[in-house]
């Protein structure tokens, strides 16, 4: 090859490279990236000179944590709403259709507190809408209260722990729990109820910090300084009608305590 010939064979081979997106002359050498070095560098010494020369990576603060500051800074239940439709950093929101907040009379001496929303509250938008919200109604129609009725003492408030349906109904996990859990003491304190209802196994845990409904359940608790009845959850009850008997008692038991 003289050097004319050279010249052109290099030219050639500058436009390819160009043609095929190389920007930029790295080395004088090429580099064989397939060839393993003959000895790796020990694990050690790559960490020991990462943490010598990277910045630290600041942790990610807990989505808990975040909850809590943007929970407390909400001054009334329709600004406790639309923060909690804003807040993206539960991953079960991204699969439901509708946020599900309360349904019933925000005034009433009675606030019960259920699980999450199932399909049918995840259509509607609106708490306790299907077998087991109707199940619900019948029983506080049974000791004459109702989400629907005006007189604060005859009605009910009702919300959720979560407010989006989980996927395939599962349970919350107890992160998701724990990031839900100042919006609803939040919503306590602005709802201001003179007895809580917490329904199933979820809603003590979140509030009361424990699981068991069965040993729970017909007995008094305190949370948020309101006393709080845990109840079998209508679901539980559609499954299991023998253990109405006793949520037939515990509803007993809330009726007395509304008449002292
Ligand atoms: N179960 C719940 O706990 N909440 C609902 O809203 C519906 C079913």
């Amino acid at each position: 090859m003289d050097g004319t010939q050279d010249f052109y064979a290099l030219k050639a081979m500058l436009d390819w490279q160009v043609e095929m997106g190389v920007t930029d002359a790295i080395c004088d050498d090429p580099v064989d990236r397939y060839e393993v070095p003959a000895e790796a560098p020990k694990i050690a010494s790559v960490q020991k000179a990462k943490t010598e020369s990277a910045p630290p990576v600041p942790e990610a603060p807990d989505p808990a944590v975040i909850a809590k500051e943007v929970a407390e800074n909400v001054g009334a239940l329709d600004g406790l709403a639309a923060t909690l439709k804003a807040f993206d950093l539960c991953e079960i929101k991204r699969g439901a259709r509708n946020f599900v907040f309360a349904d019933g009379n925000p005034l009433a001496r009675v606030m019960i507190i259920g699980e999450a929303p199932g399909r049918d509250e995840d259509m509607a938008g609106r708490p306790f809408v299907g077998r087991a919200g109707q199940l619900l109604d019948k029983m506080f129609g049974a000791i004459d209260m109702g989400r629907d009725a005006v007189d604060a003492e005859k009605s009910i408030y009702i919300t959720n722990i979560l407010p989006w349906r989980p996927p395939q109904n599962r349970d919350p996990s107890p992160e998701e729990i724990a990031m839900m859990r100042p919006f609803v003491e939040r919503h306590v304190e602005l709802a201001q109820p003179g007895v809580i209802v917490l329904m199933g196994n979820v809603s003590c845990q979140a509030i009361l910090g424990k699981r068991g409904i069965t040993r729970l359940r017909g007995q008094w608790a305190e949370a948020f300084g309101k006393p709080c009845l845990p109840m079998f959850h209508p679901a539980y009850l559609l499954r299991n009608p023998a253990a109405k008997r006793e949520a037939w008692h515990d509803l007993l038991m809330l009726r007395e305590k509304l008449k002292g």
